[in-house]
């Protein structure tokens, strides 16, 4: 009888599909925390599957304490930064992440709301008015900026990166500029977005949203050189990973005033915070929660547990990585 093990309590409809599968095991980490890794090395032990979510490091020893039966580990993310990937192929493990048109509009409006909370000043203005510093209505007070007719520059075209162009263009108008490995000829054609290369949309760009995986060739995609390139009005938003942006030198920048500000839902020590970026005004902070709706998250759920009934039927999970 295969054996799973799911390393914390996920919403419940994808639990509900594999409960309904015969002749499955289900183990489940019953507390609603990070587990530990002790207790991760511990669980695992003899599974033929791991359910892991993004928090958990999943790398050769967990892999050698599970032991030879573990084939499959299928991620509760869309990223999957957290599994070493060359570990679980030598060992001949299939790994799977869990993507989809939920997500991707979920963490697309997660970043429009971080781009117009920074042009509006929103969190700024409501700690204003809360710290009884509101005694009059005034022509400048609290200026922003506007969103709509300017320039979105979105590094990273996937899923998600398009939820947010498809959001941006139709919905305000704003042009739009994209970088990517390949040019993507379908939201040239849909959304009359241009290709740039980084510098240049850099350089361009009014607001700049990250929509890349954390690979070694995105670590540290934006730093002091990068930050520079950028108009001294752009904006910064970022709901990808945190190591896509070195993260000291973006302090630095928000300080200087080398840009206006950032919106992050993710950060390079999460959850740790680089000294000083937490006492900015021109910054939105958010704790990974751009995809934290219900909607969503039960998609997640039912995206992991597809994968995983795939592969017990001996089919190919649609959302495998590492083919
Ligand atoms: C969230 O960050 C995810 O990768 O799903």
């Amino acid at each position: 009888m295969p054996r799973i093990f799911i390393t914390r309590p996920i919403p419940y409809e994808g639990i509900k599909m594999l409960k309904k599968r015969k002749g499955l095991k289900i183990d489940l980490y019953e507390k609603d925390e990070k587990i530990p890794r002790a207790e991760l090395l511990k669980r695992v032990k003899g599974i033929d599957i791991l359910l892991s979510i993004l928090t958990d490091k999943i790398d050769a020893k967990v892999m050698d304490a599970a032991g030879p039966h573990l084939k499959m580990i299928a991620n509760y993310a869309v990223g999957f930064d957290n599994i070493d990937l060359a570990a679980a192929k030598k060992r001949g493990i299939v790994v799977t992440n869990a993507p989809g048109n939920e997500i991707s509009e979920t963490v697309a409006e997660h970043a429009v709301a971080l781009i117009f909370g920074l042009a509006h000043r929103i969190v700024e203005a409501d700690e204003f008015l809360r710290a009884g510093k509101y005694k009059a209505w005034g022509p400048q007070l609290l200026l922003g900026t506007d969103v709509g007719l300017k320039t979105l520059g979105i590094i990273g075209t996937g899923n998600i990166g398009t939820a947010l162009i498809h959001r941006m263009h139709d919905g305000f108008g704003l042009k739009i500029i994209y970088h990517d490995l390949k040019r993507n000829r379908e939201i040239e054609k849909q959304y009359k977005a241009t290709y740039r290369t980084k510098e240049q949309l850099l350089k361009e760009a009014d607001f700049i949203s990250l929509h890349v995986p954390l690979i070694p060739a995105t670590h540290h995609l934006i730093s002091t050189k990068e930050l520079k390139m950028m108009k001294k009005t752009a904006f910064l938003i970022n709901t990808s990973r945190g190591p896509v942006i070195d993260e000291k030198a973006l302090v630095v920048a928000l300080k200087k005033g080398t840009i206006a500000g950032a919106g992050l839902d993710v950060y390079e020590h999460e959850p740790k915070l680089t000294a000083g970026l937490k006492g900015l005004k021109n910054t939105i902070l958010t704790p990974h929660t751009a995809s934290a709706t219900i909607e969503a998250r039960q998609a997640l759920s039912r995206t992991a547990a597809a994968n995983i009934l795939a592969f017990l039927d001996g089919k190919q999970p649609p959302n495998r990585i590492n083919k």
